[in-house]
């Protein structure tokens, strides 16, 4: 059976750390994979889950099975972190969550909820997006197409044609939008364009699903969510699948969660009962030791006080590379313009670079970058920096 197979072309992000691994040179650089990487290339654990991980290691009394649907203290903690402390939707138990395998899983839950409840469905996604979410959507069974959201001429939103495209999205169908820190580009809907979106899906009846990964690492905690909040005041029914292995430096205890924000109670209530048996069917319940570091984490004033200014020092870090990359970049005297690069927040930048000098930067000076140009910028170190130029120009 197996000699009829065709193999699968390697991820387009996880399959070049693949790639980086095997590649003998000593100075080549990773800045494929969206993970943090401290100065001297490493990627610590923060302070705070180290703690958390010596309280959970003392307290542990079992092993037994979580819930279906997650750590029930987490899954409240979670709707708070997203909505807001003071958050009517939550006191009127309009939402519901559960605690997923990372943001990956919480997708993917969602698109099986969606096609055994309501059939194959048609998913809007932005162009350009994380290369995984067409996958996701296909392998569930629905159909993915796209709505413009970059301006490669401008090199920001193209926001006039990305709300011409939502008005003739036909009521029924789902869009998918970015929470924050939009992967890959870095550019995000301002607050007017939050309201302006959800007021057109509302009246359109097009049911919205975000994706949120990247909580804290643009504008703040708080200030990441605004578009989100807005979002769901606005819509009767929305969805949000978020990690933790960003903002909490999670990455392989592979923590996420699934919001289901409904009308009343009860309809929320069918739904999170829905999701379980598609949970149940897949994993059965989630592993326990993400969820009860996310969990100490935010039960403890101190740790959580910690917590937030690790995050604010990694996202510090990427504000300072990005602003050097440019700078140094500027420094050369070249033709081509970077500065649209400190405009993008987050973890990445969109840098214009074409396929065939992506292709270039890792053939000829071992420099991994995902095939769209984009670069995690967290990967950059002033170690690395001046090779990363130096290449850069040799390139364009
Ligand atoms: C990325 O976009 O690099 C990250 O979200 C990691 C991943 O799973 O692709």
């Amino acid at each position: 059976m197996l000699e009829k197979l065709q193999k699968a072309p390697i991820d387009p992000i996880l399959g070049l750390t693949e790639l980086f691994q095997r590649d003998p040179n000593q100075q080549k650089i990773n800045l494929s994979v969206g993970v943090y990487k401290d100065n001297l290339n490493n990627t610590p654990i923060f302070n705070a889950v180290k703690k958390a991980e010596r309280i959970i290691l003392e307290k542990e009394k079992t092993k037994t099975y979580l819930p279906i649907s997650g750590l029930p203290e987490f899954c409240e903690k979670t709707q708070r972190l997203v909505l807001g402390e003071n958050c009517k939707i939550c006191e009127e138990e309009r939402v519901g969550t559960v605690q997923t395998v990372g943001g990956t899983s919480a997708l993917r839950i969602f698109a099986d909820f969606l096609r055994n409840n309501f059939g194959h469905k048609r998913i809007w996604i932005p162009d350009p997006t994380w290369e995984n979410h067409a996958k996701i959507f296909q392998m569930a069974g629905h159909e993915v197409t796209t709505y413009p959201y970059y301006d490669s001429l401008t090199q920001s939103l193209n926001w006039y044609s990305l709300k011409l495209t939502a008005e003739k999205i036909p009521s029924g169908d789902v869009m998918l939008l970015h929470g924050c820190c939009h992967n890959p580009t870095g550019l995000d809907l301002d607050k007017s364009q939050w309201e302006e979106i959800s007021n057109i899906l509302n009246r359109k009846g097009i049911l919205p699903l975000v994706d949120f990964a990247y909580q804290g690492l643009g504008d703040g905690l708080e200030e990441d969510a605004i578009g989100i909040r807005i979002m769901a005041n606005n819509v009767p029914e929305l969805f949000i699948c978020y990690s933790f292995s960003k903002n909490f430096g999670l990455y392989n205890e592979r923590c996420g969660a699934l919001l289901t924000i409904g009308e009343n109670k009860e309809f929320v209530q069918k739904a999170l009962s829905q999701i379980k048996v598609v949970i149940r069917t897949n994993y059965s319940n989630p592993p326990s030791h993400g969820a009860q570091i996310i969990n100490t984490i935010l039960s403890d004033e101190v740790l959580k006080i910690e917590w937030l200014e690790e995050l604010n020092r990694m996202c510090q870090r990427i504000k300072d590379m990005r602003c050097l990359l440019v700078e140094k970049l500027k420094e050369k005297d070249l033709n081509k313009d970077f500065t649209h690069i400190l405009k993008q927040k987050g973890m990445f930048s969109y840098t214009g670079l074409s396929k065939e000098q992506v292709k270039r930067l890792r053939e000829e000076f071992s420099i991994y970058i995902v095939e769209s140009g984009r670069i995690n910028v967290a990967g950059i170190t002033t170690q690395n920096i001046d090779r990363l130029v130096d290449a850069i120009i040799k390139v364009i």
